[in-house]
């Protein structure tokens, strides 16, 4: 994956793909293939004449027009590439190798695979001593993930496995217990693989979930808590925002990906250990109606005010009433300016 023809740097060879911007910034990705040629209502532009140039260069068609070849990054590809399945942004990739600790070398076990973007830049973070085990229980989107991958690296990587099932099922069968170091899931339901995902990985393992929505995250986080098997859950969400750098003009832009997913990870505890603060264990992995009425503001994490200090706020209120009732009624007939017709305090009680 990383030798000297599919090092994605020096100059342009054939089977190459290349991100060509011409006129007008429009896009154009293509593979570099003898005989090949780029046609556009602008002219033709023949492959070969990228060739031995180097990544960066800009090259004329036949029109005269000039394109800026570049080898498409990482980013770039999974952007742009075939998708089966919604994919993992750049950005939560990046913080996902992170909070996994996602190491050159490592096991690491992925589901789902979806459309293979999470799967290339695990292959990039664990190197070629690496190993990733991807499952996917839909065998169209581990097709499509497959030929994501090996077009981005130019052949399937000899250290990745993609098993299509069901990782809940699967995954006893395709790893000794103990011996991954980390674990990726980015599934609708991911409580329903913690117990198998405790059993594979290796005391001190990361296992971090990416889920859509707050009752997701809060049902896996609940679910790992309840286990008893792996440090506290810790969560996060990551929003980035673009900036508009150019003169004066130097501001972030109007628009932003507003929202993608959340992360909730925890480490494996050693068998038997209990970690020496374990702030709160849910007493159970799902809920219901009766479960919600236990939801008090402590129980959620709001700060819960003393009745001796609720007792002042209200006087503070009231005594901040009646400094504007007496403002208002500073000249005796008049009425309020936001109160034209005097009508503000009809019927209030207090
Ligand atoms: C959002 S996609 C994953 C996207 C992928 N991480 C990427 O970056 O391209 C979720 C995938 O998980 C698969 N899936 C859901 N539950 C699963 C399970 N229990 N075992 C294996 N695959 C599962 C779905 O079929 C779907 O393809």
């Amino acid at each position: 994956m990383s030798d000297e023809t599919t090092r994605p740097s020096g100059p342009f060879r054939f089977g190459d793909r290349v991100q060509l911007t011409g006129p007008k910034a429009r896009l154009h990705t293509i593979t570099l293939r003898e005989g090949g040629e780029l046609h556009t209502h602008h002219g033709v532009l023949k492959h070969e004449q990228l060739v031995g140039q180097p990544d960066g260069s800009v090259v004329a068609n036949s029109g005269g027009h000039e394109y800026l070849a570049l080898r498409p990054l990482l980013r770039d590809f999974v952007m742009s590439m075939p998708r089966g399945a919604a994919i993992v942004y750049p950005k939560d990739a990046a913080q996902i190798l992170a909070e996994a600790d996602i190491f050159p070398g490592a096991t690491v076990v992925e589901a789902g695979v979806g459309s293979g973007a999470l799967s290339l830049w695990l292959l990039r973070a664990i190197g070629a001593e690496g190993r990733l085990l991807s499952f996917e229980r839909r065998d169209d989107f581990a097709a499509v993930a497959k030929a994501n991958v090996e077009t981005f690296t130019g052949a399937a990587p000899a250290n990745w496995d993609v098993v299509v099932g069901d990782l809940a099922t699967e995954l006893p069968q395709a790893v000794a217990a103990a011996s991954v170091d980390r674990v990726v899931l980015d599934m609708l339901a991911p409580w329903e693989c913690i117990d198998v995902v405790a059993d594979a990985l290796t005391p001190g393992g990361v296992v971090v979930c990416y889920v859509a929505t707050a009752t997701q995250l809060s049902r896996v986080a609940e679910y790992i808590r309840a286990t008893g098997l792996f440090t506290e859950p810790d969560a996060n969400e990551t929003m980035v925002r673009g900036w508009h750098v150019e003169g004066l003009a130097v501001r972030p832009d109007h628009r932003m990906v507003a929202h993608t997913g959340f992360l909730v990870w925890a480490r494996r505890l050693a068998p038997g250990a209990v970690p020496p603060e374990v702030k709160r264990r849910a007493s159970k992995s799902s809920y219901g109606d009766e479960d919600v009425e236990l939801w008090t503001p402590g129980a959620v994490g709001d700060r819960q005010i003393t009745d001796k200090n609720l007792r002042k706020r209200v006087r503070e209120a009231e005594r901040a009433a009646e400094g504007a009732r007496l403002a208002a009624a500073g000249s005796q007939g008049t009425t309020s300016p936001h109160d034209p017709h005097g009508t503000e305090d009809a019927g209030r009680t207090t």
